[in-house]
């Protein structure tokens, strides 16, 4: 992919405490990312108008709440997120598939209803701070975690939703399962010049996550703790375009 391909595909972990802190770096790296993550800590702290802030900056948002409720109150947080106007949302896949369902037509009757573009719904299949011993032992689920994985993101698409959040070892098993235009989002990403992965224990690079098949990379402290943002952005990017890869969707 070209860099500009690349500008698409990088999302940027908005993980700050302060709004203030968010714009701050939404109008530093704009030229570069257009895509940013609001996840439970920003919108916890500052609600919906950090998704406005980072709108009216002109970027997209992909609003990572992981809602995980009975179908009707997943319905109508679907429809919320879509009067927000946020590019994505996601919720968990092991809420089932009439919960999926319940989110995909609620968001798209409401897009219709507003004239607005379809969010991109994806599912979280395993958290990836979940082990094969802890989803045997405490979930009770049999299955191999690949094989539990890769049949939630199956689930997901046959309920209708664009794709799923995957670490970038899951990605080889989701493809082959779910095709080449469902889309996967992964974090979990450490460019090749940084030493310490922090919490992530499977990591990527950003050139190795696209060459596997990911669409979308999430990257947070390897640009939101660098000296120069802009600079890391721009190193990302370029390591994005490493290997000439299609894009896919
Ligand atoms: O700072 P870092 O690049 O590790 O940030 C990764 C972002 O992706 C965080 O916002 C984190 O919540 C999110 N995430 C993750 N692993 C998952 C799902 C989401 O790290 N399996």
């Amino acid at each position: 992919m070209t860099i500009e391909d690349a500008k698409k595909r990088l999302c940027l972990a908005l993980d700050v405490d302060r709004l203030s802190d968010a714009v701050r770096l939404v109008e530093r790296l704009r030229d570069r990312v257009t895509l940013f993550k609001i996840g439970f800590q920003l919108f916890t702290k500052e609600g919906p108008e950090a998704v406005q802030a980072v709108r009216r900056l002109g970027g997209r948002v992909f609003l990572d709440l992981k809602y995980h409720d009975i179908p009707n109150t997943v319905a109508s947080a679907a429809r919320e997120a879509v009067n927000m106007g946020v590019y994505m949302f996601n919720v968990h896949a092991s809420g089932g598939s009439e919960m999926m369902r319940a989110a995909v037509e609620a968001a798209a009757s409401q897009s219709q209803k507003n004239n607005t573009p379809m969010p991109v719904i994806l599912g979280v299949t395993v958290l990836t701070s979940l082990n094969y011993k802890m989803l045997e032992e405490e979930l009770c689920v049999s299955n191999t975690l690949s094989n539990h994985v890769t049949h939630l993101a199956k689930l997901a698409k046959d309920s209708g939703l664009d794709g799923v959040v995957a670490s970038p070892r899951e990605i080889t098993a989701i493809r082959e399962r779910c095709g080449r235009s469902f889309t996967i989002l992964t974090p979990g990403i450490r460019p090749p010049w940084i030493n310490d992965t922090d919490d992530q224990k499977r990591t990527a690079t950003p050139a190795e996550a696209i060459r596997l098949g990911a669409d979308y990379i999430v990257v947070g402290r390897p640009i939101l703790k660098a000296d120069d943002p802009a600079a890391a952005a721009d190193k990302i990017l370029r390591d994005m375009a490493y290997y000439n890869v299609p894009l896919r969707i």
